[in-house]
């Protein structure tokens, strides 16, 4: 970020994100965590709150092809169509990826998975790639809800499109109508919260993703939230799971 940017950003934000890097330096927990659940389960909105308190890095795979589309890149362009029509990307495209991403030096404090693994064969393979490094999954967060419910979140979800913080205009709405609370940017819909992509999202999480549950819990890692009450709720168990266990 260039010092013009910056300078959009108050003092006050500015400050607060210093004091919160230095408060989460001294609680970090240096886990690995995948959060699992449906399109809409709250996945990125709990994400944001781990990243906040425990300075982990927050692996977004969802995050990281909409930055690629946004580049206008060939590659980007190929994604655009698979990932509006509610599709998976190729498995092997997805592991090369975040093998690149748990290297990043910001990873070190631990990371969270947010999106991946979606797949079994993701979910081997990156076993594979953190056994290389002497690591494993310490936890896989299983954030269980109804579909009717996630379908009323994705059709009124508003995204910050730098940073991947979401709002829902009635459930968690933006301090400012149809603006990012930390900098002040605009919210934008995603492409593929469209109702007809929201229920192929659904049906390929059921055929492709759901296996994962099993996966993680024959490991014994596998934490169940019922992710269907209020915020609040369900980030005071998702922060006792993450430090007590
Ligand atoms: P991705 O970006 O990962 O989308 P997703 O899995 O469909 O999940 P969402 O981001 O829609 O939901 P979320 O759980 O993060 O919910 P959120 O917190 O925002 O992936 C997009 C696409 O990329 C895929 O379809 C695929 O094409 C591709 N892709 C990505 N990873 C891949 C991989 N590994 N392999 C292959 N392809 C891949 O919350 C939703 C809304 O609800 C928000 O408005 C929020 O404010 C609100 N909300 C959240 N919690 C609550 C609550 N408790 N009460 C009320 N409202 C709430
Ligand atoms: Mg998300």
């Amino acid at each position: 970020m260039d010092t013009q940017a910056y300078s959009k950003i108050s003092n006050a934000a500015l400050i607060q994100e210093l004091y919160r890097r230095y408060r989460c330096q001294e609680e970090a927990l240096r886990k690995r965590i995948v959060l699992l659940g449906m399109p809409g389960a709250g996945k990125g909105t709990h994400s944001a709150k781990m990243l906040a308190r425990f300075c982990m890095c927050h692996l977004s795979t969802g995050d990281l092809l909409r930055e690629e589309v946004r580049s206008g890149s060939e590659f980007g362009k190929k994604l655009k169509g698979i990932m509006e029509r509610g599709e998976l990307i190729e498995d092997e495209v997805m592991c090369n990826l975040i093998k690149q991403q748990l290297a990043k030096p910001a990873c070190a404090n631990g990371a969270i998975l947010d999106g991946f693994p979606r797949t079994i064969p993701q979910a081997e393979k990156l076993d594979q790639i953190l056994k290389q490094s002497g690591q494993s999954i310490d936890q896989a967060i299983f954030m269980n809800v109804q579909e009717q419910i996630v379908v009323d979140r994705l059709g009124g979800r508003w995204t910050h499109l730098n940073s991947g913080r979401t709002y829902h205009y009635k459930f968690n709405p933006p301090k400012v109508h149809g603006v990012d609370d930390v900098t002040g940017e605009p919210l934008v819909q995603r492409e593929d919260d469209k109702e007809a992509t929201i229920r192929n999202r659904l049906h390929v999480y059921q055929t492709k993703t759901s296996p994962i549950i099993d996966y993680y819990r024959k490991k014994g890692i596998l934490f169940e939230v019922n992710a269907e009450r209020p915020v609040n709720d369900i980030w005071k168990d998702i922060k006792t799971i993450v430090k007590t266990k």
